[in-house]
């Protein structure tokens, strides 16, 4: 199989980092760069983030940060109660010595696109704000991005408000124009990332390979089972982000429904809604896959395979 060639525009954010871990060696992903975008954190901590992830993790690929506010609406606020403080709670970093480069976020994906040949997939997995400012300053990308996955939505119910998704809401004119641009969009929402829970025994299965990512997944989930558990009462931690990564790299993981999807963006009650069209009942033109289900089994192995990738680098030896 031939790798594809990814930018993977995030917020890390505890399942942002799993995803950047798994993309970060898979043989058959070609990470050409990280975008981060204000999401989860603002943008100096989301973008201290992903520079971490990557130093610890080895993962020589260049970091972009980008916006640090939504294209239209007042920034809502981060998601601590989820994230913590950091934005990346539970593990301990050493110094940080990798650094962003020069170029904004923005600026990357519109020259990466240009300089492309519409072989260049974007994965999205925090507000979409990066990738719809980047198709409204040269529109002569969006025919160069040949697909996009992202994390975000639900054709159910939110979890920020009752009709929305974090990921959306945080910048539903952002999604408003990614959906409406034409480009093939594979949306894995939290009807399917609901059902992929880490649970302590996911945790312990991870931990077998003993090696700094499953020290790192260790750590992270610890975290974030915890805050998923306070905040929503779930006995595990829906692993968001990384259903976009196991898709690349095995699609039969999802099944997908074709269907028009708009994104509420004036109602005060249900903005940020993704209004997917499950049933073809308007009769509009598909914009959309909408993940319908994940096979969970599946998707447990890929994030498995993803960590033993990693397992040439010493954990005992290993210093930042
Ligand atoms: C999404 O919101 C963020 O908190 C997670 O990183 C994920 O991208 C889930 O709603
Ligand atoms: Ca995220």
């Amino acid at each position: 199989m031939n790798s594809r060639k990814i930018i993977l525009d995030c917020d890390p954010g505890h399942d942002d980092a799993v995803a950047i871990m798994m993309a970060g060696r898979h043989p058959f992903i070609d990470l050409l760069g990280i975008t981060v975008v204000k999401g989860n954190q603002t943008i100096d901590k989301t973008t201290k983030n992903a520079l971490h992830i990557c130093q610890y993790l080895e993962i020589l690929v260049p970091v972009f940060q980008g916006m640090d506010r939504p294209m239209v609406i007042a920034s809502p606020p981060t998601e601590e109660r989820i994230h913590g403080e950091s934005g990346l709670d539970g593990p301990v970093f050493g110094p940080l010595k990798k650094e962003a480069e020069e170029l904004h976020a923005v600026g990357f994906l519109i020259s990466t696109l240009m300089a492309s040949k519409g072989d260049v997939t974007l994965v999205a997995t925090g507000p979409l704000t990066n990738i719809a400012m980047a198709m409204r300053i040269e529109p002569r990308i969006i025919p160069k991005i040949e697909e996009i996955i992202l994390m975000g939505g639900s054709y159910q119910m939110g979890n920020v408000t009752p009709a929305a998704e974090f990921n959306i809401f945080a910048d539903a004119e952002a999604a408003f124009v990614v959906f409406e641009s034409g480009v093939k969009v594979t949306m894995c929402g939290l009807d399917i990332t609901r059902k992929v829970l880490c649970t302590t025994d996911i945790v312990k299965r991870m931990s077998t390979h003993t090696n700094p990512a499953s020290k790192l997944f260790s750590d992270l989930m610890s975290f974030f089972i915890e805050s998923q558990k306070r905040t929503f009462g779930w006995e595990g931690a829906p692993l968001h982000d990384p259903t976009t990564i196991a898709y690349l790299i095995d699609p039969s993981v999802l099944t997908l429904k074709e269907a028009h999807t708009d994104i509420e963006i004036r109602s005060e009650q249900s903005y940020g809604r993704t209004n997917c069209d499950i049933f073809h009942l308007t009769n509009k033109p598909f914009n959309s896959n909408i993940a319908t289900d994940i096979d969970v089994d599946k998707f447990w192995d890929i994030v498995e395979n993803c960590i033993k990738m990693y397992s040439d680098i010493n954990l005992n030896e290993y210093t930042l």
